[in-house]
């Protein structure tokens, strides 16, 4: 179905026309007068030049030919040339009911649909999850459920940083504790017990104490080295030693994720881009575009245009080791050849912007994408503690995911026992749904790209623009719908009449903005759109129930009605919290 805006200016246009007006100048937007309008136009004061007319003479014009359509109640020219715009009840009314009647809530699925590889979260194995992976987590995993709501075909990949030197300091490490191991000896052979030789806990401890060993000890530090390089030649304990890091590890990550109902659909590691390395800097060489410099294998990605110095893109360092950059391509030629992505989106911080430019511009020169491939970055800035730095523990340690999760389900766990609105059985699980509710609201009500401060307090109040406040908003709805059918009414059939009042047209005119704002968030790879949304949509619902007595209600077609715009803002925002990666309970 149109979207109401797109409805608008078709009135608009055909009012343009029809006044003699070319019907071009007829945008519509929703007005940023809500006291004077709903919907406005500028076009009058955009066609003073062509028309050599006063705006306000032509906005005269263009109000007078649309009065009378059936979808404005109103329309007033008013200086300097503004169209102001109110909207027809009857005709919102019958939009709105088109809507409820719409599995999809009159969101259409793309008419292009695209296949997008979306690569986030991107933890590192056998290193805790820390905060800062929280982020990508929670924004890829709404853009990628956004697209997929879309119709595109979304794929959500973890990319695991299972390659680097992380993994030739644990091996270090364990030589130096359990040195009776079978896998240190030079001569191991493939067979090994498929129980590792140490717990999640373990690992957990071990990584932090030889990073930190590494960075005093020059002898140890050449020893993790040597064996990361060992490990990538594919020397077979190491190999076994890898595989046993990795099944701890990822065990671990995915209850991880699990818990912040963080689906992917590819567990795709940086190993798995290996294989592809030798024949891509092959084909870089010979076609010219990769040359030695300083022993280093670089290719230039610099152009004219640039504003600041972007450095080459290496290959290889001048031991021959791969690099981070080169993983990265490697995993697009993949990609390229098991997906054949339209677009790959990565979700990474944005101190790695310079990384993907060199990674991006590369992939692009040497042809490892096709001209239409779209790689795009979406770098976003740092979660912060109250005193403005990265969130830390209150010892100042580095925060890990579980606990601030733990901590989060806590406080909410205190403030719903202190409601007494649910059962002691199920004050756990509610906890955790507001509590997630609150992490990512909180999260993804900030545009992507700025730093924010993680505010405890704030994020797990009831009130305000948080995730707890829309949460609260939707249970209120549900039990009024409940109460509802307890008293005989029902859900189905109803008609939906005009708004009665200025709350409630205010509301539907909100409501019906859903597939726009959808559309529009994820055009723009922008959640925090539907968070403002749904906040704006959650307060116009509030003011309309505060003061309208629905249940009580006496005329019962009216009831009804009611009933029925209640139902469908609940969907409307149950819908939007479902892309925002969070549900409402029953109770709360
Ligand atoms: N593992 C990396 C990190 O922790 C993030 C990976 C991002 N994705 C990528 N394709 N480089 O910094």
């Amino acid at each position: 179905m149109k979207k109401l805006i797109e409805r608008i200016t078709e009135e608009a246009a055909k009012a343009f026309e029809k006044a003699g007006y070319d019907s071009s100048y007829a945008r519509v937007t929703v007005s940023n007068r809500p006291d004077l309008c709903e919907y406005q136009c500028n076009g009058a004061m955009a066609a003073k030049k062509a028309y050599q007319k006063a705006p306000l003479l032509i906005a005269e014009d263009v109000a007078a030919a649309m009065d009378g359509s059936e979808v404005c109640e109103e329309v007033t020219a008013v200086k300097p040339g503004f169209i102001n715009i109110k909207i027809a009840k009857p005709f919102l009314a019958e939009y709105l009911q088109q809507m409820y009647e719409d599995e999809r809530l009159s969101s259409e699925l793309s008419s292009e649909p695209k296949t997008i590889i979306v690569d986030y979260g991107g933890p590192n194995v056998a290193k805790p999850l820390h905060v800062g992976h929280l982020r990508s987590a929670i924004i890829g995993e709404s853009l990628k459920r956004m697209g997929r709501f879309l119709g595109h075909r979304m794929i959500g990949d973890v990319h695991l940083g299972d390659w680097g030197l992380q993994m030739g300091l644990i091996i270090t490490e364990l030589k130096e504790r359990k040195p009776e191991l079978p896998y240190f000896d030079e001569s191991f052979e493939g067979e090994y017990p498929s129980e590792a030789p140490f717990t999640i806990s373990e690992l957990e401890e071990i990584y932090p104490a030889a990073s930190a060993r590494s960075k005093e000890d020059e002898d140890y530090r050449e020893r993790a080295l040597a064996a990361t390089h060992e490990l990538q030649e594919g020397r077979r304990g190491y190999m076994a030693l890898w595989n046993h890091i990795m099944t701890v590890s990822v065990n671990d990550l995915k209850e991880n994720y699990k818990k912040l109902d963080v689906e992917f659909d590819l567990w795709k590691k940086e190993s798995d881009a290996q294989p592809y390395i030798p024949e891509m800097i092959q084909r870089m060489k010979e076609e010219g575009f990769a040359y030695e410099d300083q022993g280093a294998l670089v290719v230039d990605v610099k152009e004219e245009t640039d504003s600041k110095e972007i450095p080459p893109c290496m290959l290889l360092k001048s031991d021959g080791a791969s690099l981070y950059t080169t993983t990265d391509l490697a995993t697009i030629v993949e990609r390229m050849k098991l997906f054949q992505p339209d677009e790959i989106l990565y979700v990474v911080d944005k101190r790695q912007e310079l990384h993907f430019i060199q990674v991006f511009r590369c992939a692009r020169k040497t042809g490892l994408v096709k001209p239409d491939t779209k790689l795009s970055f979406l770098g976003f800035g740092t979660m912060n503690g109250k005193d403005g730095k990265p969130f830390k523990t209150r010892e100042g340690g580095v925060m890990r995911l579980e606990n601030l999760i733990r901590d989060i389900d806590q406080e909410m766990y205190r403030k719903i026992v202190e409601n007494k609105s649910v059962k002691d059985t199920d004050a756990e699980k509610t906890a955790e749904m507001v509590g997630l509710s609150a992490i990512k609201y909180g999260d993804l009500s900030n545009q992507a790209s700025k730093d924010y401060v993680f505010d405890t307090e704030r994020f797990t109040s009831f009130e305000g623009n948080t995730g707890p406040y829309i949460l609260y908003t939707i249970v209120r709805i549900k039990s009024i719908l409940a109460r509802y059918v307890e008293e005989g009414g029902s859900l189905q059939g109803n008609v939906l009449m005009p708004a009665a009042s200025d709350s409630e047209k205010a509301l539907m005119l909100e409501t019906a903005r859903f597939n726009s704002v959808v559309d529009n968030a994820f055009e723009e790879k922008a959640p925090h759109k539907i968070c403002s949304y749904i906040y704006e949509l959650s307060n116009d619902f509030n003011r309309f129930y505060h003061e309208t007595k629905i249940l009580t209600e006496e005329n019962s077609g009216q009831k009804a009605s009611w009933i029925l715009l209640l139902d469908l803002v609940r969907r409307v925002l149950e819908e939007c919290t479902g892309l925002l990666g969070f549900s409402a309970p029953e109770r709360m």
